[in-house]
């Protein structure tokens, strides 16, 4: 119960805020149901204690999370390091703004140049914020030649505000929110014919996920990232990556455009970017970041140093952990459990998508039901694009997490009626 003295003087005449010391996870969605906007749909679950790839509820319940964190917690929950960063900076400084300088964001910064391209950074505080930084950087270098179109791909996911939403060529989502931002072009994934028909000398930029996450974990097919490189050149548009989802190390590589043979003008990244702490960023190369002059764009939390701080104990953690060649070990466990389960089940599996720790399995029926039946089963994973089966686990899930978490979800698949 909050009551004074630590609340300021003009507050004391309100009423105490009271909470019991631990609310029963049905007494939290009471409280959600009357104070909280209804706008995610959530599992009856309130969870309260993270550790690596365990997680507990309210009651005491542990489950097993193979989604941790919707991809953010990429070394875990709590993971020792970010823990330890935060609560020391916490001490020191929570915020200054963008007029001062400070040592993290600095850190940060480098330490991000020198594991991509050697750009520099904007810093922010979600994937849709980067995004919208992203656009506005492309069309801010294209403008004088009349390059102001945007050309993105179907299927894409790029975030929720109104730029990054409408770069997000999936019409559900725009559904009653029309009108949309002018400008944009969408066209078929993996499609460089479509491509080569779409970006003209009006194009600023190709925004494109090098893997599509929430579009079902779609790998680029051969040459397709290159391609798409090879006519930005051509062209003179930028290629911006949208690394929101596959960033830091999911794939095996700091940015997944690294198993591929190209850079990128720009790229966006922010979910695992600070081991779980709300992040984002937008790097661009020396030429194209020289764009952007005092007063063009800023985001008053982004780059504070908890967050930096954060980030740059993430980038420690994966790498005195040897955690990107782990991911790809990772990665290869499940792809043998998920083969024995095509060969089971020939019928309901009907593809395997997997880069390190980025993770699908395509159903030839709605995943929804595994989701549930996991969940009962205290296996917390997730489905996306109604048959995809998409787990996003943490670079420090051991082998029997793996195994104990396949061994469920291979019940749950041969428990679906046929
Ligand atoms: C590829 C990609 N871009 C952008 C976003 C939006 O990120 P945020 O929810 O942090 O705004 C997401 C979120 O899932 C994403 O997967």
């Amino acid at each position: 119960m909050l009551s004074p003295p630590f609340l300021p003087s003009s507050y004391r005449s309100l009423p105490p805020v009271t909470q019991t010391a631990s609310p029963s996870t049905a007494e939290t969605i009471a409280q959600f149901d009357q104070y909280v906007i209804g706008n995610y749909r959530r599992y009856p679950v309130c969870l309260v204690r993270g550790e690596g790839s365990l997680i507990w509820d309210a009651e005491g319940t542990r489950y097993l999370d193979f989604f941790p964190g919707w991809g953010c917690n990429l070394v875990g929950h709590c993971p020792p390091r970010v823990v330890e960063a935060v609560r020391e900076q916490i001490g020191l400084l929570i915020h200054v703004p963008n007029t001062w300088y400070t040592e993290a964001q600095g850190q940060f910064a480098q330490m991000l140049s020198e594991r991509s391209f050697g750009g520099k950074a904007f810093f922010c505080n979600s994937g849709a914020e980067a995004n919208e930084a992203a656009i506005k950087l492309a069309r801010a270098h294209g403008h004088a030649a009349g390059r102001t179109k945007i050309v993105t791909m179907e299927g894409g996911f790029h975030g929720r505000t109104y730029a990054a939403l409408t770069a997000t060529a999936q019409p559900k989502y725009h559904h009653g929110f029309e009108p949309m931002v002018p400008g944009f072009q969408y066209i078929r994934h993996n499609d460089l014919a479509a491509a080569d028909a779409a970006v003209d000398e009006g194009t600023a930029a190709v925004l494109v996920e090098p893997i599509q996450g929430e579009g079902g974990v779609r790998l680029p097919g051969p040459g397709y990232l290159e391609g798409l490189r090879k006519l930005c050149d051509e062209r003179g548009a930028l290629l911006i990556l949208d690394e929101v989802q596959t960033g830091l190390g999911r794939t095996g590589t700091w940015f997944a455009y690294q198993n591929f043979a190209i850079e990128p003008d720009i790229l966006t990244c922010a979910k695992a970017l600070a081991g779980g702490v709300a992040a984002g960023v937008m790097m661009a190369t020396n030429e194209v970041a020289e764009t952007l002059k005092p007063g063009m764009h800023a985001s008053t939390f982004g780059g504070n140093p908890i967050a930096c701080r954060a980030g740059i104990a993430t980038i420690e953690t994966i790498e005195e952990d040897g955690l990107l060649e782990r991911g790809k070990a990772i990665g290869e466990r499940f792809r043998g459990h998920f083969e024995r389960f095509r060969e089971e089940m020939p019928t309901l599996v009907r593809d395997i998508r997997i880069m390190g720790v980025m993770i699908g399995m395509e159903l030839s029926e709605d995943a929804s039901a595994v989701v549930a039946g996991c969940l009962e089963k205290r296996l917390l994973i997730n489905a996306t694009h109604g048959t995809v089966i998409r787990l996003l686990p943490a670079l420090n899930i051991t082998d029997a997490q793996i195994d104990e978490g396949c061994a469920i979800l291979g019940d749950v698949l041969r428990g679906l009626p046929s």
